[in-house]
């Protein structure tokens, strides 16, 4: 028997009412604060993902899920989104519109990562983007948005932490500072990090070895290094911030896995759990856009991942509602009856009224029992009788009554507030 390759899932129709929903709020969140939908390619240029996520990075080095297509070009499915959403900005054009431009996506990206709770191969994320301006209002805006999106599914007990770590001036020194601490500890840090002393050293203060951790809890800060003109974005985006009301605090070590940041960076993470519990997180890169050979251009964004999300709603006991159940179930005895029930089907579809009708010509029970388990609040029951009376019986499955109604009356009587008084 197959099996849905490891790390990827089926999204069945009991768990779409958590997608539908996580859609819903998104797509209102995102509009609410003036973001518009893109969507791009799932593969693109490899090279693309390498240039902005960084040769570096765990994403680049161990999870792309790269191949050459048949024509030979190399290609590879999106770890992420940001990339991609700056080339789509860089190739139509959107330079020239009113900055900054804000855009946001959601859809499914791919890494070959080690599946476990919470982490997959093919995982979900909505994901905003505001490129063209450098105002650290804007970096609170995004923040803004990110914690909106969770607060308005209900999810509670989020922590929201945010860090500086510079820029291409100031980091230098961050870097250099960094080394020499960590200098001292060759030793002590796990096989990983001695990796990532060499190639990426700010990525030593996010290992999640209890003894890394506990090295890098005496590490510099990066705000302790930053330029004036970083400090000073730095100041301005913690007062926007506040000024929203959103709780948030400053994480010194929060250095996020992708290259491309720059100042602000920010993740949101429930309280409750341990290690890899990022329930989305983002920055600013405003050196990305110039890196894909535009001109110098700003950016700050941020995804959320969806799967993580669902994990948590239902940890919180947060149910969305169910999916719209059909409204009527069409069953029928005998032939002719099977004939007008079938006309009065494709009728109810015609006005709109969600329909479905038994197959197979099996007993009155069993289409009853199937019209139960499928939740359908009428049935509508045609037997010899009623085709010979041209009428049909309208059982209301809440309240368990009974009307009958001419059969040309049928959608009618469906399609309003219910029949004989029962909506
Ligand atoms: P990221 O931190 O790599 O950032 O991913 C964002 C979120 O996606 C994570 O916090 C996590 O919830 C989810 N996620 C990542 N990897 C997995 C996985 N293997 N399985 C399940 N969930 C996962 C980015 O992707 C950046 N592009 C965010 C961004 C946008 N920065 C600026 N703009």
């Amino acid at each position: 028997m197959y099996q849905a390759p490891r790390g990827t899932s089926d999204f069945l129709p009991e768990d779409q009412p958590y997608w539908e929903f996580m859609r819903a709020k998104a797509g209102e969140v995102a509009s609410l604060y003036g973001y518009q939908r893109i969507d791009t390619p799932v593969f693109e240029d490899a090279s693309l993902f390498v240039r902005s996520v960084g040769e570096g990075t765990d994403i680049v080095e161990k999870e792309m899920y790269a191949f050459k297509d048949k024509g030979g070009e190399s290609l590879s499915l999106r770890p992420e989104a940001t990339a991609s959403i700056c080339r789509a900005y860089l190739e139509h054009g959107m330079p020239n519109l009113p900055q900054p431009v804000k855009l946001y996506t959601m859809g499914p990206f791919f890494r070959y990562d080690r599946p476990q709770a919470g982490r997959y191969r093919q995982f979900h994320q909505f994901n905003c983007e505001a490129l063209g301006e450098a105002d650290p209002l804007l970096d609170a805006e995004v923040i803004e948005v990110a914690w909106r999106f969770y607060e308005s599914l209900g999810l509670k007990d989020l922590s929201l932490q945010v860090n500086s770590i510079g820029c291409a001036v100031c980091r230098p020194r961050f870097r250099a500072a960094l080394l020499q601490y960590y200098a001292g500890y060759l030793d002590s840090i796990c096989k990983e990090c001695r990796g990532r002393f060499d190639r990426n050293p700010l990525r030593l203060l996010d290992c999640k070895e209890r003894e890394c951790q506990r090295i890098g809890a005496g590490a510099p800060r990066t705000t302790d290094y930053l330029c004036a003109d970083c400090a000073a974005h730095f100041s301005q985006l913690r007062a926007s911030l506040e000024a929203t009301g959103i709780p948030f605090g400053i994480d010194n070590r929060l250095v996020r896995g992708l290259d491309y940041y720059n100042r602000t960076v920010f993740e949101i993470q429930p309280r409750v759990e341990g290690a890899q519990a990022s329930l989305g997180g983002g920055g600013r890169y405003d050196g990305l856009i110039e890196e894909l050979g535009g001109k110098p251009t700003p950016g700050i964004g941020f995804a959320a991942g969806l799967e993580r999300v669902v994990i948590n709603l239902k940890r919180q006991g947060i149910a969305p509602d169910a999916l719209p159940k059909p409204r009527a179930y069409l069953a029928y005895i005998g032939a002719p009856a099977r004939d007008a029930a079938w006309r009065a089907v494709s009728e109810l579809r015609k006005v709109g009224v969600a329909a479905v009708i038994g197959f197979g010509g099996r007993s009155l029970k069993s289409q009853l029992r199937h019209a139960n388990t499928l939740g359908a609040a009428y049935v509508v029951i045609i037997g010899e009788r009623e085709v010979e009376r041209g009428e049909a019986v309208v059982r209301d499955m809440a309240g368990a009554t009974q009307t009958t109604v001419p059969a040309d009356e049928l959608a009618q009587a469906l399609a309003g507030q219910g029949v004989g008084g029962q909506g």
